[in-house]
């Protein structure tokens, strides 16, 4: 990382060519953050966007597409000046990039972009693709030396999730955007990496001193980490029939934060040195025992039910998804480290669709005091601390210990000591989106996703998916409740409880 990046953030000129431009996730995230950074003058003097998909249109179609996608989804107001202005450097190419001719067609009105635009040939591409066609736009752009670097411009690639389905495709897709680009000019998008709290889970363990003492099995029990969503697959449930919760949720989101809150201290805070650390923890993971992976990992899928008072459909009935699919909605694993930090202490990990609420945390539940003074007079164990970082919604961190209830008689009730980023700030947090593309501008490549590290966190799962493959059955929840009663029987059976959040 360049000296002083954090305070300046200056990004520098360049044309971020869009390969799916037509699609949903160009509309609702890629320009509307863009804009936002325009709005708020971080974009470089010479920037463009070239948008590439099928369909033919002009530039100016293209334009008035954005500009009612950004008047939709972005979260801050347009006014129609500066959009006028932030319009001129949009651009579109219809191109199918399953033939080379395209990539010559991209070539030619990319080279007049960056005349006109004085970008400083500096390109950096984005798939926002159906991953089937990754490898084949990467060809693309290696054939036609359209990534070839100049002697001063650089080549970025950001390529979005899922980064393969499985060790093996994840390799392949490794290799062949290393065919094409240096490993420091991927970026591997993770959206929960671009999460304010997700960020400041290093900041809150190494920028503190009284947290770190603590932090490992020495003090702490266990860890759950619970990215839970209320709605459920909504439209995209023939994409979620490939994938299922494990693949979409748990091995990259929930991954990346348990790196972070297990990971050694980096010895500075720049891309190299935090990914190593990042890397070495999901390495450090013990092999998931193939003969008994149920003691170890559960799934479940939601039935029909009521949702807020609405009758939502079971899993089987959303669109595209088969009738007897046996893809989990919902699952929840116990892994260990094998190091000294965390010998013996299990992190739970669970994630699933229509659950009871929208939450994201990390519950850090330490062990219970080692003798209890106050046995006789409660005539029982006190509770044990948790420190919760709660990632989303209401961002912040709230630690959870006992104190005494006034009165003459002695009861202890569990209290909160809480920080809440809103209130604390008062300020918005820019969006993850926002805060990942300007980064991939400047070169800081920190909160990106590193190829080795996701080819370990392959590793670490494909026991559960060669077994879950092979599985026909599967249990149900109701929509609005915690998952499948054999998640509760599971964590019980070591003598813990879910938290329920
Ligand atoms: C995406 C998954 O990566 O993350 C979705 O594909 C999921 O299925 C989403 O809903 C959750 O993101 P967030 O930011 O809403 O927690």
């Amino acid at each position: 990382m360049r000296p002083g990046l954090r305070l300046e953030r200056n990004a520098d000129p360049c044309t971020a060519v869009i390969f799916g431009a037509s699609g949903d996730l160009t509309a609702r995230m890629l320009i509307p953050s863009l804009f936002r950074l325009y709005q708020q003058n971080l974009l470089a003097r010479g920037f463009a966007i070239l948008g590439t998909a099928r369909t033919d249109k002009t530039d100016d179609e293209f334009r008035d597409e954005m500009r009612e996608a950004v008047a939709k989804y972005s979260s801050s107001e347009a006014d129609d000046q500066v959009w006028e202005r932030f319009a001129r450097q949009l651009h579109y190419q219809a191109a199918d990039t399953g033939n080379s001719e395209a990539f010559r067609h991209i070539e030619e009105k990319l080279e007049a972009i960056e005349k006109d635009r004085e970008t400083g040939g500096n390109r950096l591409f984005y798939l926002s693709t159906p991953p089937s066609v990754y490898e084949g736009i990467v060809s693309g752009l290696n054939e036609s030396e359209l990534a070839a670097r100049g002697s001063s411009a650089w080549r970025r690639i950001i390529v979005e999730k899922p980064f393969g389905r499985d060790l093996r495709s994840a390799q392949s897709l490794n290799e062949k955007l290393r065919s094409a680009f240096r490993e420091e000019d991927i970026y591997r998008i993770d959206h929960y990496l671009g999460k304010e709290t997700v960020q400041n889970i290093m900041v809150l363990r190494f920028a503190n001193s009284i947290f770190e003492p603590l932090w490992d099995r020495r003090y702490i029990d266990h860890v759950q980490i619970t990215g839970a969503e209320k709605i459920g697959v909504e439209d995209r449930g023939g994409y979620f029939e490939q994938a299922g919760v494990l693949r979409d949720m748990i091995q990259n989101h929930l991954f990346q934060i348990f790196s972070l809150i297990a990971m050694e201290p980096p010895i500075s805070f720049d891309a190299g040195s935090v990914r190593d650390e990042k890397t070495k923890l999901i390495r450090s993971v013990r092999p998931l025992p193939p003969e008994e992976i149920d003691s170890v990992a559960v799934r479940g899928q939601y039935g029909a039910g009521v949702s807020d008072g609405e009758k939502v459909p079971g899993y089987r009935e959303e669109r595209q998804v088969a009738g007897d699919s046996t893809v989990e909605t919902y699952a929840a694993l116990k892994l260990y480290v094998d190091n000294w930090r965390w010998a013996g202490v299990p992190f739970y990990l669970r994630s699933g669709k229509r659950l009871p609420k929208r939450v994201t945390e990390v519950a850090i539940q330490f062990q219970r005091p080692p003798h209890s003074v106050f046995k006789q007079v409660l005539g029982g164990p006190v509770d044990s601390n948790a420190l919760v970082i709660r990632i989303q919604p209401d961002d912040g961190i709230s630690l959870k210990f006992s104190a005494k209830i006034p009165g003459q008689t002695f009861h202890l009730r569990p209290v909160h000591m809480d920080f809440h980023y809103g209130t604390s700030f008062g300020r918005r947090s820019p969006d993850a989106y926002e805060r990942l593309l300007l980064d991939a501008m400047i070169g800081e490549s920190t909160l990106f996703a590193r190829g080795d590290m996701v080819e370990a966190s392959w590793q670490v799962v494909m026991p559960l998916l060669e077994h879950w493959k092979n599985q026909q059955e599967i249990d149900f929840y109701e929509p609005g409740t915690w998952g499948p009663a054999c998640a509760d029987e599971f964590i019980e059976a070591d003598g813990r409880r879910w938290r329920r959040p």
